[in-house]
């Protein structure tokens, strides 16, 4: 392996390189990084007409004892729906009768913390209610709170803390009483006190998003924006505001109701505290299965520029003055929309985009946007700054296709892989080594061809073990429990390439063809290190000599390392019995030096970090 690392041959990897796409897919965000532990909050998810379906609600009592129901009795304008709980017992079983949410397959409650419950609730007379959190079972207790001060002629907000006794996985929150009467509820929230920074993220979620240092965020998905039809589709507007007014949605897609506590708002927030720059990918008008005729997209492209001043414009302004007063008087830095979700090719996709892409440039000409058309083979027939690439496909072709952006076009737009995996079963079943190595080797691509390929995230990033649409994923996770499969672990390899330089790395070997690698420098606080990456995609192991030209200081070997990802069978996966089984282990390199032997196991990924 021969590395020229003289500044003549060298180049500078973009700064937004490499980054993340959130989808609401596979629970991701509700029941997922929203910490958010009841389902269903406001009753809605049956759809406006009563009475509904409140999945997954349900009772605790018998027919005789408890009648439940929905009305339309809400003080809430925009989610009307109410539940009317009916306690017909005079003398009720001990513990009381009512109903309880499991949350998102249980709420994981833990000794020691505090949980913040808010509910709107009414009645006529005076109540007695009991609030508590019990084991699945609803045999053990881990707190409670009784409430009693209610106004009787209108909605009364309650806004209690529930201090854990005890720790439960499979958690549920019961709101009981055992006095006859009628109770209303609605808009009930129970989230845990210690969210990232207050805002309302799961932190051992953003922790592991922290650690791959994004430089930038997509959201909120995917076919999540487009819909299946497009009734359902994702609706900004919808999604902000005081949190008990946001009707919620049913993702069709992806098949699940989301109350929208993620909405855009906490998008940009998130893209914020993960120190992102925020790309919104918008609707376009058009979903999988119905679209609106250019000729009537107006409204529409009203629509998203009302989304951009919600970002973008002074707290003065008017829909600044939404955000502002959600919390964030400063403006968050969108500079990057994505026109659409995978609609090229679609009737009035040309005709939509062109309408939306002269109305943002007008207004706000320093946002790059992002074209759904694949411009690498051959040119767009339309203005762009960067054309999204999305690949799904075997290990083997995703190896070969290291080489994809090799030969593409450097005029004109830029590319945006903004969702690649392999996810061929029989390679990567929930995440195996094999299928994370051929990812590792079409990102060495990237950084290569990164003149012209602008950006790339892995997807989908996250699933919940419950709801397992899509596999695989980035990172697994259930109620309490999380981890990296493979393909995350090779992302942490390339954190450090955004802005980084890359060189020119030649490999002359038998086994070439099962190769691939790449060298940068980058620097940390302290230290400059030249980085040679090479994935050995083959069954053999290696014997390689590495010889970099250009150091010139020579190598620290002191503070050299060498860092690997391999296991016993390609095929190997992380799970939540084996979270460590296939992880990059790190070790000194006592034979760092300007030309070094090494050996790449069969089926790994080697980083060689040599200090200069
Ligand atoms: O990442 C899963 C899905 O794959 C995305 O929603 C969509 O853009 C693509 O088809």
């Amino acid at each position: 392996v021969e590395v020229d690392a003289s500044w003549e041959v060298s180049r500078k990897i973009p700064d937004t390189l490499f980054g993340l796409f959130f989808e609401e897919i596979n629970h991701a965000g509700a029941g997922g990084i929203w910490a958010e532990l009841v389902s269903n909050r406001g009753f809605e998810s049956g759809g406006p007409h009563t009475p509904s379906n409140i999945d997954p609600w349900s009772i605790i009592g018998d027919e005789s004892s408890i009648y439940i129901t929905t009305d339309r009795s809400s003080c809430f304008s925009k989610n009307t729906v109410a539940l009317r709980m009916e306690i017909l017992c005079e003398n009720c079983p001990a513990g009381g009768v009512g109903i309880y949410n499991p949350g998102f397959w249980g709420m994981n409650i833990e000794e020691g913390k505090t949980y913040n419950l808010v509910m709107y609730i009414r009645s006529l007379e005076s109540v007695e209610l009991t609030a508590s959190l019990t084991c699945s079972d609803g045999m053990q207790n881990l707190a409670s709170v009784s409430i009693q001060e209610i106004d009787p002629s209108n909605w009364t907000k309650i806004e209690m803390q529930l201090l854990a006794q005890g720790t439960c996985r499979t958690s549920r929150l019961e709101l009981t009483s055992m006095k006859r009467g009628v109770i209303w509820f609605d808009q009930v929230s129970l989230m845990p006190s210690d969210t990232y920074k207050g805002h309302g993220f799961r932190k051992e979620l953003i922790y592991m998003l922290l650690e791959l240092r994004p430089q930038f965020l997509r959201f909120p998905g995917g076919c999540f924006v487009e819909g299946d039809w497009l009734r359902n589709a994702f609706r900004w507007r919808e999604t902000i505001g005081p949190w008990e007014q946001r009707p919620g949605h049913f993702g069709d897609v992806w098949n699940y109701w989301t109350d929208d506590g993620l909405g855009y708002y906490e998008f940009l927030q998130l893209a914020e505290d993960l120190g992102a720059a925020p790309i919104w990918v918008f609707n376009v008008g058009i979903s999988h299965h119905d679209e609106v005729d250019t000729i009537i997209i107006e409204p529409f492209v009203k629509d998203v520029l009302d989304s951009l001043e919600f970002a973008r414009g002074s707290a003065e302004s008017t829909w600044g003055s939404v955000r502002a007063a959600m919390g964030h008087p400063e403006r968050f830095p969108l500079k990057y929309v994505a026109i659409g979700n995978e609609d090229c090719g679609k009737e009035f996709y040309r005709g939509n985009y062109l309408k939306f892409y002269d109305a943002i440039r007008k207004a706000y000409p320093d946002i790059q946007m992002i074209s759904n058309c694949d411009g690498s083979s051959r040119p767009l027939d339309h203005p762009a700054d960067l054309y999204d690439f999305h690949v799904y496909t075997s290990a083997a072709n995703l190896f070969i296709m290291k080489n994809k952006f090799d030969r593409t076009s450097r005029i004109g737009p830029k590319v945006f892989v903004s969702e690649y995996a392999v996810n061929e079963q029989r390679d990567a079943g929930k995440g195996s080594l094999l299928a994370s190595l051929a990812e590792a080797a079409f990102l060495t691509g990237f950084e290569k061809n990164s003149d012209v390929v602008q950006m790339a995230s892995y997807a989908p990033l996250f699933v919940n073990d419950n709801d397992s649409t899509w596999n695989p994923d980035a990172i697994v996770f259930n109620s309490w429990q999380q981890y990296g499969t493979p393909s995350y672990w090779v992302q942490t390899y390339f954190r450090e390439s955004s802005g980084s330089v890359i060189h020119p790395i030649t490999i002359s070997s038998r086994y070439s063809d099962s190769l691939a690698a790449s060298a940068i420098t980058w620097q940390d606080s302290e230290d400059i290190f030249l980085r040679v990456k090479i994935v050995n995609f083959g069954p053999n192991a290696v014997n390689l000599t590495i010889s970099s030209r250009g150091l010139q200081d020579g190598v620290n070997t002191a503070k050299s390392t060498v860092t690997v990802l391999t296991s016993g069978n390609f095929l190997d996966e992380n799970s939540f019995s084996e979270p460590n089984k296939v992880v990059p282990v790190e070790s000194e390199l006592p034979n760092a030096a300007e030309v070094m032997e090494a050996v790449l196991p069969p089926f790994s990924f080697t980083s060689f970090d040599l200090a200069l």
